[in-house]
């Protein structure tokens, strides 16, 4: 007859939820290391300025997104019948999490039919560009950058040249 102790129990559960929420969706940039933003946490972040100019690895993510995952997860990261909207999964998944799906992949059977994220881990056009399109999606995620291509990139800086010469060898 006292509806107040589940409803109680129902707010904290919403509550433990939205803090832990809160915290893995931290896209506040703390550093540059002269390639790319990151969190306080070592997470690489978008780093877009107030004009709208959006930073090199953030527009090459946006590349790299719709040359590799928009045929299954939709245009900017909106998500597909097929495949989940990238742009709200890299805001409750862990950083490291996202990296083993893509690395890994992921394959699920069901009665609807299958499901198959296919393993990108050796694929370097993918591998060499996961941090660009981590922080291109949570940028999307974040409601920081608009539908479409971007209108203003920052260049490339020579660090990040290098790092992506090394890196596709
Ligand atoms: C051939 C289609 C296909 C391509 C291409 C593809 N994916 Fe997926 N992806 C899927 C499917 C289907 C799922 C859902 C798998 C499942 O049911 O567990 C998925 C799941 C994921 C997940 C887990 C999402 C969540 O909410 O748990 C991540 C992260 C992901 N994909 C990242 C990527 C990235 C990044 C790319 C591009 C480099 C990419 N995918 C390209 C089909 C694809």
């Amino acid at each position: 007859m006292k509806p107040t102790v589940p409803l109680l129990a129902v707010t904290m559960m919403l509550a433990g939820a939205s803090l832990a929420a809160a915290q893995s969706a931290d896209t506040a940039m703390d550093y540059d290391d002269g390639i790319r933003a990151y969190t306080a946490d070592d997470v690489p972040t978008f780093n877009i300025a107030e004009d709208g100019t959006v930073d090199w690895p953030t527009f090459s993510g946006f590349r790299r997104y719709h040359a590799e995952c928009h045929v299954c997860h939709g245009p900017d990261g909106e998500g597909s019948t097929y495949a989940p909207a990238l742009k709200n999964s890299v805001m409750r998944m862990d950083y490291y999490d996202f990296l083993e799906v893509v690395a890994s992949g992921r394959a699920r059977t069901g009665a609807s039919g299958n499901s198959v994220m296919p393993a990108f881990g050796t694929n370097q056009n993918v591998m060499c560009y996961i941090e660009d399109i981590w922080t291109y999606l949570r940028a999307r995620g974040a409601g920081e950058l608009d539908r479409g291509r971007p209108a203003q990139r920052a260049d490339k800086p020579e660090a990040y040249g290098e790092m992506e010469a090394q890196c596709m060898g």
